[in-house]
């Protein structure tokens, strides 16, 4: 049931303050990520000396995000693939690495592959992430953290990604702690934020119609090109990628200081450039990079908290992001591009729920 919303897609994107809470029930404490959340004592993770994230599409993307907490937080060396490169190669297995899968719907035929691939291979343990409980992922991994975000209809994924990394987050906080990698003060600190994490997507999708308007200008664009930096990459990726499902308009993800080495050479007033801009020691390295693609007539999309002093000028089509700790950013920075995807395919008039050539569930390879 669509209820008062028009497509599944938008009811889900909305939803998301929601299941984000029912993700972080029962798995945190006031000051800590809880010993139990993965169904065994967390102590096995004292273990692990290196992680290996395998997943497809969006829950790819999900991983990529999380080798950035990892590294940062526990200090481990953690590797990202897609499940249909890895199951086709010969993987090197360090150590005491934990294999980490992703997958909403925990049917995906690669990353099952993968999954049963791995088990030969000698893994300390294996993870998977899943919104599914009753799916063949969590059947055949040894642990699971479920997401919790309910059904998920639309095709694009929304609430099932923004609910994979809230349980990333958790994992990474749990891993890093159990490694001696965080002290009290920090993990106490970052449990905190994560609580806040429902009210700032609350706030975040307060810019619903303001993100509809600047929908408009992109019915008639061909191409799209996003950038970010560190975490805000993958969120890039992920923005590039809702856009093209359902409003088919072909879009690309670059880290910003890749521009100059290529892409750069596209960027013209036809040219529509989001740029995710976090708040961090990497926002005038940022800003140098907008330089360079409003130097060329590039028009660009700014998606950035009101401190960073970007604002709306010529050229320059400002929307506000609810400013957060730095941890926090990957995910709410993720519901601008949902609704500005969302939008763009209505103005198109494309089929959003179910876009074309697409399933839900890809359970073939
Ligand atoms: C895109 C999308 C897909 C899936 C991919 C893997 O919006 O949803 O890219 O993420 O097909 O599916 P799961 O997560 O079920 O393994």
């Amino acid at each position: 049931d669509k209820g008062e919303y028009r497509h599944y897609m938008m009811k889900e994107i909305y939803e998301q303050p929601k299941v984000i809470a029912a993700c972080l029930e029962g798995r945190i404490s006031e000051t800590k990520v809880l010993t139990s959340c993965f169904g065994v004592d967390s102590s096995f993770l004292k273990d692990i000396e290196n992680v290996h994230i395998v997943a497809c599409g969006t829950s790819y993307h999900a991983g990529m995000v999380a080798k950035y907490w990892i590294e940062d937080l526990a200090g481990l060396p953690c590797s990202v693939e897609v499940a249909s490169e890895y199951r086709y190669r010969k993987v090197a297995v360090p150590k005491n690495t934990l294999f980490l899968t992703l997958s909403q719907s925990g049917e995906t035929a690669d990353t099952l592959a993968a999954l049963r691939m791995a088990k030969e291979l000698g893994y300390l343990t294996s993870l998977a992430i899943c919104n599914v409980p009753s799916s063949t992922l969590v059947r055949e991994s040894a642990l699971t953290l479920l997401t919790n975000a309910g059904a998920e209809i639309g095709v694009a994924s929304t609430k099932a990604f923004t609910t994979q990394l809230t349980a990333l987050l958790i994992t990474s906080i749990a891993i890093a702690s159990e490694k001696g990698a965080l002290s009290a003060e920090k993990e106490a600190e970052l449990v905190t934020s994560m609580r806040s994490l429902p009210a700032h997507i609350d706030e975040a999708l307060k810019q619903d119609a303001a993100i509809k308007k600047v929908s408009d200008r992109f019915a008639n664009k061909h191409n799209a090109l996003f950038l970010g930096r560190g975490p805000m990459f993958p969120i890039a990726l992920e923005g590039s990628l809702k856009l093209k499902e359902i409003s088919y308009i072909h879009a690309e993800a670059y880290p910003a200081g890749e521009l100059k080495h290529g892409p750069l050479a596209l960027v013209d007033e036809d040219m529509p450039i989001i740029t995710l801009v976090p708040h961090n020691n990497m926002l005038d390295k940022l800003k140098s990079n907008l330089q360079e693609v409003a130097a060329r007539g590039g028009e660009l999309y700014v998606f950035a908290d009101k401190d960073t002093d970007l604002h709306n000028e010529d050229g320059v089509i400002f929307t506000e992001v609810p400013k957060v700790d730095e941890i926090l950013e990957p995910i709410v920075h993720t519901i601008p591009l949902q609704l500005l995807s969302y939008h763009v395919a209505v103005v198109k008039g494309t089929d959003v729920d179910q876009p074309r050539n697409l399933a839900k569930s890809v359970t073939v390879e």
